[in-house]
Order: structure tokens, then C-alpha cells, then sequence
């Protein structure tokens, strides 16, 4: 089968799509043909060295298929049932071989390309507004890159809770897309302060939460426009990490409530996994989230695919097709 590979961190040219032997499952593990894999942000940090992982190694984290074949005392899944899964690392391949615990069926309805662009980013998007900062109607929250692969899911969350939502943008055409996902307000934040726009809308530190997935150039920012015992989670790093802040800072902001919130926190048991990933298939199944994909990339590009990502070239999920 083909798989993408990398022996040593590095730019998107690290990726190499070489042939491997199809694996077999053990016990209590399926074989799964790979329908699509799901690109995400977090795969450039494995790629880069941001994220260490044990090298050579496979790469992605999420995607969809079909079960080929069972190991023994398999019973949860048989031949030919469609799943997905996130979190599983390696899942840039033809086949992959998974254990039970970390497959869940797709529903009718629900198409595999579908699955897999919402395992990762729409899980995140979901425990943002639930649980990291349960939202409430009325409460203002900003939402950075809203046109990206978690943004334009966030922002119809956000806006399912009845939220005021403030997204910025890198682009014109990708401020439409954030208004088309219910965005109240899109400020293009390549042209100007994101910051000066917000309280010019809405008043001196306005916002309830930050929802922060840009890092580095947005952090400071984004802690200035919080209310007294607002929420900054900031949860990604797509324009670098953000440096060491100090406990001070938060007070001096007026008491703001700080984290750094993973996905594989919140679906840390079999349990969570399968109760998160089927109330948001229900969303998908009644329509009151669309998901958009915006690019289909051979799995043979995935460099090109990364090229794309870290150039803010991608709106909404790209899929890799093996
Ligand atoms: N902690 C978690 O549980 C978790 C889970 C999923 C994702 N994440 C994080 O959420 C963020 C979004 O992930 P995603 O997969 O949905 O990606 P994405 O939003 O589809 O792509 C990243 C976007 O970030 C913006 N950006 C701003 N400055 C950038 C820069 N210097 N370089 C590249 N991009 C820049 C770009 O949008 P504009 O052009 O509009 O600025 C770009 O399209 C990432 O930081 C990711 O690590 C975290």
C-alpha cells in the first residue's frame, strides 16, 4: 500500500509517499481502507519538529473508511461497517490498521468524505463552545482564522448558541465565507488592528472569550479586548507559539481566566469519543452545520497539501483522497 513517511523534521518537502506493507490486525484491532484522511494544522507541527514524535514516522491524525478486515475478538465492528477516527497517528495511508477503542461508525447520511473533515476540527469547534466555555446566548466571543477548517465550524456553534461572534479574516473572500457561517461582524486583521476594529463595534474589552487558534501574532491582542473575568483559550499556534506569560498578566488584564485546551482532553475515554462524535453527526444529519470542504488532494500531494495550509491558502477542510 502507499503511505506518507518522514525521517527528519523539516519543511513540507520532508514528506515522502513510498510503498509499505499493508498491515494485518491483531487482536482486537480492524484493517481499514482509508476513504479520506483529514488535514490538519497540528500535522505541520508534527512535520516541523514543533510537536516531537519518535522518527522515521507516519503522519495525520484523522480520516474515514470502511473496515476490510477483523482481528480476533473483534465484536463492535465486522467487514464492510464505515468508520472514523482522530488521534490516530498515521492515518496519511492507503490502510490503516486500528485499534476498537478508536473507531466510531458513521451514520447513515453522513458520507465518509464528510466523516473525516469533521473528526478533528469539528470535535474541537464543539468542546470549545460546550465545555471549554459553555456559550451562552448574548455573550460576545472572537474567533480568529473564521474561515479555516475549525473557524467556519466554530462560528456556527458559536452562533447556535446564540453568541455575538467577531471572526477575523486574512482575506475579502474569506470574510464572506465567514459571514455565510453566521459570522455578526468579519474584520480583515492582514489590514488592520483586529483590536482597534472589535472596540470600535463594540466598546472598551467587550468580549466573553477569545477563541485563539493563531498564537503568536494574536495572543496580546486578544487579552486586551476581554471583560473582567473573561476566558482567553488559546489553542493553537498557526502563526508560532505563543511566548511565556505570566500570571500577573492575567490579573492585571482584570482577573482573565487562561487555557491551553487540546481536543484529546476531552475525548479522552471511549465514552466521551462516541458521545461527542455522534451529537455532531446528529448536527450533520438534521443540517444545522455544513461543513465545507474546500480542496480534494491526492494523498500522493500531501506536501503540496501542507504547502497550501501553512500559506493560508485553504478555506474550510482539505481532505487528502489516497
Ligand atoms: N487544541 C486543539 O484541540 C486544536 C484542535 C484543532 C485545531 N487546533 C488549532 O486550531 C488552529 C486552526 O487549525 P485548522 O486545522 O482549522 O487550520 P486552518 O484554520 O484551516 O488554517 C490556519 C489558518 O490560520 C490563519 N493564519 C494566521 N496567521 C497564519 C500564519 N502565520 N501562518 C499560517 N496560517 C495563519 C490562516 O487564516 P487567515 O488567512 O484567515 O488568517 C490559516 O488559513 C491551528 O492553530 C490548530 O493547531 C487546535
Amino acid at each position: 500500500m502507499k503511505a506518507i513517511r518522514f525521517a527528519q523534521t523539516g519543511g513540507p518537502e520532508v514528506l515522502e509517499f513510498v510503498e509499505v506493507d499493508t498491515p494485518e490486525p491483531g487482536t482486537g484491532q480492524v484493517l481499514v481502507e482509508t476513504a479520506a484522511v483529514g488535514l490538519n494544522f497540528i500535522d505541520t507541527y508534527h512535520r516541523s519538529g514543533l510537536y516531537p514524535l519518535a522518527l522515521p514516522s507516519g503522519i495525520g491524525l484523522e480520516g474515514a473508511g470502511v473496515v476490510v478486515s477483523v482481528g480476533v475478538g473483534v465484536e463492535a465492528f465486522a467487514v464492510g461497517d464505515r468508520v472514523a477516527w482522530t488521534g490516530v497517528l498515521g492515518s496519511y495511508a492507503q490502510f490503516h490498521v486500528h485499534e476498537v477503542a478508536d473507531l466510531v461508525s458513521v451514520p447513515d447520511g453522513v458520507t465518509l468524505e464528510t466523516a473525516a473533515a469533521v473528526m478533528l476540527q469539528g470535535l474541537t469547534a464543539q468542546y470549545l463552545v460546550d465545555d471549554t466555555w459553555p456559550l451562552e446566548a448574548g455573550q460576545r466571543c472572537l474567533i480568529h482564522a473564521g474561515a479555516g477548517g475549525v473557524g467556519l465550524l466554530l462560528i456556527q456553534m458559536a452562533k447556535a448558541k446564540g453568541a455575538e461572534v467577531f471572526a477575523t479574516v486574512g482575506n475579502e473572500a474569506k470574510g464572506a465565507l465567514a459571514s455565510a457561517a453566521g459570522a455578526d461582524h468579519v474584520i480583515e486583521y492582514t489590514d488592520v488592528d483586529f483590536g482597534d476594529a472589535v472596540e470600535a463595534l463594540a466598546g472598551p474589552r467587550p468580549l466573553d472569550v477569545v477563541y485563539d487558534g493563531v498564537g503568536a501574532q494574536t495572543f496580546n491582542r486578544g487579552l486586551s479586548l476581554l471583560r473582567r473575568r473573561g476566558l482567553m483559550a488559546t489553542f493553537g499556534n498557526a502563526s508560532g507559539p505563543v511566548p511565556p506569560v505570566s500570571p500577573q498578566e492575567l490579573s492585571a488584564n482584570g482577573s482573565i481566566f487562561l487555557t491551553r485546551p487540546t481536543l484529546f482532553d476531552y475525548i479522552a475515554t471511549r465514552e466521551e469519543l462516541a458521545a461527542k462524535a455522534g451529537s455532531l453527526f446528529e448536527m450533520l444529519v438534521t443540517g444545522s452545520l455544513d461543513v465545507r470542504i474546500g480542496e480534494r488532494i491526492p494523498l500522493a500531494d500531501a506536501s503540496h497539501a501542507h504547502e497550501l495550509l501553512e500559506g493560508r491558502a485553504t478555506t474550510g477542510k482539505v481532505l487528502l483522497i489516497p
